[in-house]
């Protein structure tokens, strides 16, 4: 029998976990169902999507997001690609949940950027990129839509620098300009590799690898073109460099396009060539967790009512160290409870399939784990806290009432749920004044927030925006002092932690000033 310590490390080493980000429209999905066509994982592009009858599967709120063509719910793709495992965690696409991309991202090794070619940065995403820089994971980008009129890339190169600090290097260069798309020039070998349509792209782009000498004719000024601008880049060091690129601050670049299939292969094999495995974990101490140790994992993501038909609450856990097997009692490190993973399943799209084991990388859906919350870490054998994944200042906040007083117990129960899920944060008044404030980075969680408390917990609710502009943590002897002051409140979060709202940034400045005792801090983690 295989030694099961080395069966751990072999399989972690095969894992790539990676996210995609990207503004809605520049073709996440499309590039998702391409990824899973290069895979094998499907026959023909088109079934991804093609979802009608999971679509009449999905509850209220995703018919939400579906009206307003985001995605909301986050969701795990595995697949197996040449001979690594591909597991390709979803985000929302919008910056108003640039904080559940943010707990997503805690259980990525690497991210995808995804560009319109015509957009570029869009200023409704450039938080989320700037979150995905600030956990300094590393970045694969791709410049999509290459197949129609766009801007020049080279201007683009300029823009992600500029906007994001990340620095882009073109590991392929197109030849012709957007709408008139050939292939490219692989920057390592020199080849040309010239693509070609299939119909509707709904089956691999045949490549031929075309030397310079044959591309020169055959192509003309547009490879000339595209040789020039390598020669350029060549100038100006925008070549790869694998500990930058591991460090989060320089970011290989591809052009291609999603729709036609040009450029995906490039892509997937940067994942499994370039992108890092799964590393061990530090702990909340510092130490690393070895790969190869007992399992642990940590929660990042809480969904409650992925189906309308079994009201249920699935934790996704990111395996750390060790072999998951289901069935397997583990600890919550949080409460010090056994906790039975009966019922652990893998999650495509909104079906779901039992899985029996995962390693390193992998992400098990624990379904019915009613106790689990966003950052508990789960582990067997020798004990381990991962450290806990933060929560954003809320920058938005509304009190919200229940529009039945009859539905109150409706109410709550789902206040409680939707607060664990992170789908937006309630603070209520440690002095009993029972309505609630709830805080937000955008202004959509509110939506979501009452959408979902009508349709699956049967409580309509009303919302009025709070006027509060700037949160700070405090104290009990701060808060003491501040509840004698208009302008301020002092509400708790479920956790325990006071945070004290202010109406004018200015005032708090002040208040800061001549204060400076006083208990007001800025991060509220
Ligand atoms: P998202 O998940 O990032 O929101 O984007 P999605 O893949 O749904 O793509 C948004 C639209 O852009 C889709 O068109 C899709 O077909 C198109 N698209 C994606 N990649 C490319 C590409 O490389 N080239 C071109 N020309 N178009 C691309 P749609 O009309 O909204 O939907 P559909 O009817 O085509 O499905």
């Amino acid at each position: 029998m295989a030694d099961p310590i080395r069966h751990v490390a072999d399989e972690a080493s095969r894992r790539r976990t990676f996210a995609i980000i990207s503004h809605p429209d520049a073709g996440k999905t499309t590039l998702t169902e391409k990824f899973l066509l290069y895979s094998g994982a499907v026959a023909e592009a088109g079934a991804v999507k093609a979802r009608g009858a999971r679509r009449r599967a999905r509850s209220d709120w995703m018919e939400m997001e579906q009206e307003r063509g985001i995605s909301i719910t986050s969701t795990v793709l595995q697949f197996a690609y040449r001979d690594r495992v591909l597991n390709l965690l979803d985000t929302p696409g919008h910056r108003d949940f640039s904080e559940d991309t943010y707990r997503v991202l805690a259980a990525a090794d690497a991210a995808i950027m995804v560009l319109d070619v015509a957009k570029g940065i869009e200023e409704q995403t450039r938080r989320l990129f700037e979150v995905c820089r600030a956990r300094e994971l590393p970045i694969v980008t791709f410049v999509n839509k290459y197949d129609r009129p766009g801007r020049d890339p080279i201007e683009l190169l300029d823009e992600i620098e500029e906007q994001i600090s990340l620095r882009p290097t073109p590991l392929t260069w197109p030849v012709g300009d957007p709408g008139d798309f050939r292939g490219v020039i692989d920057r390592r070998s020199g080849a040309f590799v010239r693509y070609t349509r299939t119909v509707g792209g709904s089956t691999e782009a045949p490549e031929e690898h075309v030397d310079p000498g044959r591309a020169a004719r055959e192509e003309g000024r547009a490879f000339d073109q595209a040789l020039e601008t390598c020669a350029l880049l060549d100038g100006v060091g925008a070549v790869f460099d694998a500990p930058s690129f591991l460090a989060g601050e320089t970011s290989p670049l591809f052009v291609g396009s999603a729709l036609t299939n040009f450029g995906v292969r490039h892509v997937l094999d940067a994942v499994v060539d370039l992108a890092p495995g799964p590393s061990p974990r530090l702990d909340a101490a510092g130490s690393p967790r070895a790969l190869d140790a007992a399992f642990s994992g940590q929660v990042f993501k809480i969904q409650a009512n992925m189906d309308p038909a079994h009201r249920d609450r699935v934790a996704f856990v990111r395996v750390c160290s060790g072999r998951f097997e289901r069935g397997m009692t583990v600890v919550q490190e949080s409460t010090g409870r056994l906790f039975a993973t009966k019922y652990a399943t893998s999650v495509l799209a909104a079906e779901r399939s039992t899985i029996d084991e995962a390693f390193p990388g992998d992400v098990v859906g624990l379904v019915n784990a009613g106790d689990l919350r966003i950052g508990d870490t789960l582990y067997e054998g020798e004990p381990v806290a991962y450290p806990p994944i933060v929560s954003f200042a809320p920058e938005l906040f509304a009190s919200v009432r229940a529009r039945s007083t009859a539905r109150y117990k409706q109410f709550r129960r789902g206040l409680d749920a939707l607060d664990e899920e992170g789908v937006v944060q309630v603070l209520s008044d440690p002095d009993g004044d029972n309505t609630p404030v709830l805080g937000a980075v955008g202004q959509m969680q509110f939506e979501v927030a009452a959408h979902r408390l009508a349709h699956e917990f049967g409580a309509e609710v009303d919302l009025s925006p709070a006027p509060y502009r700037a949160v700070r943590r405090t104290d009990e002897e701060t808060a003491k002092r501040l509840r004698s002051n208009p302008g301020s409140r002092v509400l708790v979060r479920r956790d325990g932690t006071l945070l004290a709202l202010f109406e004018s940034e200015h005032w708090l400045a002040r208040l800061e000033l001549d204060n400076p005792t006083w208990c007001l801090e800025r991060s509220i983690v």
